[in-house]
């Protein structure tokens, strides 16, 4: 009691957050919990203002992100908020036209393929995507009173990696399957140097001044998607996109704030994913906690990494899942409760709750 009496006053006196003091390996009164994809398809709140607007509508009208952001935080109770926007849109200021087709994911209609289309993409329309920064002020100055327990939400803003947005603006998209083999975006990475490295350096310029107006508007965290970095080995990973990610990650902690890095499948690249700098390393749920944290090494914090499916479960299998991860990080500072992907259509609401309530419950020290 004497210790975690002790926590909050700190948190008082940083104004830190129990989710920013996880970020950087501080002590906390109980382990902070968000998901990912918690503003979606699965929570009918959401579904309500989708019937009345397009994602990218919602997206780009500052009201409606913030309240969508707001809704699924406050429904859920949770120690943060993800600002609603996806990792396509600098697309757009870039040049690149897509859309979002239903049941098929995202389709940009004329794939980047040579070192000429790479030199058209543009880096001096940022601005563009000030329409997020507004939104994200909108959540801030609404999260902005701490909540009855003393502690104040994080803010969380987010942008792709550079391999996951390639991957996008080179395949053209449909690769949300997984099943994707990445034939052309490999074979501009392995044959053509020139276009490669131009592209790389462009998304993270573009990234750099993007993630800038999300911490200036307000965010407290940003995190980096890498949702598609498991299509590469290892050696790949390194040669190719390590370079550009830890750039991209140290030009964003320049900014002040931490940065989470989070891939799917990555049980492999975990130990070249810590190597970009990166305050917390995002788990898949298919690594185990204990050994993925080991991967990462003790300097970093981890953030997962519950199966999104288990929310499907009954209530024994759900508490005994929560609790063997929780028991898994208990000891040490740095652990964020999340899952290991984004929560899926039709997951039962109750169940996400119920979640928050056991990570309260059974982390609080
Ligand atoms: O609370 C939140 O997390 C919602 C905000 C959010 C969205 N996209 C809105 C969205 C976030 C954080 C994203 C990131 C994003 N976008 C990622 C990385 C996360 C991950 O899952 O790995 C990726 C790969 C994308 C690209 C993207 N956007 C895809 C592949 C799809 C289609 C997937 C599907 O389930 O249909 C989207 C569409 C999208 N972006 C939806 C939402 C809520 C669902 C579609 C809709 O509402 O019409």
């Amino acid at each position: 009691i004497v210790e975690s009496a002790a926590v909050t006053a700190v948190d008082r006196e940083t104004g830190a957050s129990r989710f920013v003091r996880a970020c950087l390996r501080q002590p906390v009164d109980r382990t902070p919990v968000w998901f990912l994809r918690q503003a979606g398809r699965y929570m009918p709140e959401y579904m309500a203002v989708r019937k009345h607007h397009s994602l990218l509508e919602i997206c780009r009208t500052p009201e409606i992100a913030a309240e969508v952001t707001i809704t699924a935080a406050e429904r859920l109770d949770v120690d943060a908020a993800i600002i609603f926007a996806d990792l396509l849109l600098p697309f757009t200021p870039m040049g690149l036209d897509f859309e979002f087709v239903a049941g098929e994911g995202p389709v940009v209609h004329t794939p980047v393929r040579t070192l000429e289309h790479v030199k058209t993409l543009r880096t001096d329309r940022v601005e563009e995507l000030q329409y997020v920064a507004r939104a994200i002020e909108k959540v801030a100055t609404h999260f902005s009173a701490p909540r009855a327990d003393g502690d104040t939400l994080g803010i969380i803003g987010f942008c792709g990696a550079p391999w996951t947005l390639a991957g996008y603006m080179i395949e053209g998209g449909k690769q949300g399957g997984g099943d994707r083999n990445y034939i052309e975006t490999k074979k501009m990475m392995y044959s053509d140097g020139p276009a490669w490295s131009l592209l790389m350096e462009k998304i993270v310029t573009v990234l750099v001044a993007y993630a800038q107006q999300q911490v200036e508007a307000g965010a407290d965290v940003i995190q980096i998607f890498d949702s598609w970095v498991g299509k590469l080995s290892v050696r790949d990973y390194r040669q190719y996109c390590l370079g550009w990610t830890t750039e991209l990650v140290q030009r964003i902690k320049a900014l002040g704030v931490p940065v989470i890095y989070f891939g799917v499948e990555t049980a492999s690249l975990l130990p070249a994913m810590s190597e970009t700098g990166a305050d917390v390393i995002g788990l898949d749920w298919r690594t185990p906690l204990e050994s993925g944290w080991k991967a990462v090494g003790a300097g970093c914090a981890v953030q997962g990494n519950l199966d999104p499916i288990a929310l499907f479960a009954q209530e024994d299998v759900l508490k005994q899942q929560v609790s063997e991860i929780l028991e898994a990080a208990a000891g040490r500072p740095g652990h964020i409760f999340n899952l290991g992907h984004g929560i899926v259509p039709g997951t039962p609401v109750e169940n996400v709750i119920h979640v928050v309530e056991l990570v309260r419950e059974l982390s609080a020290r």
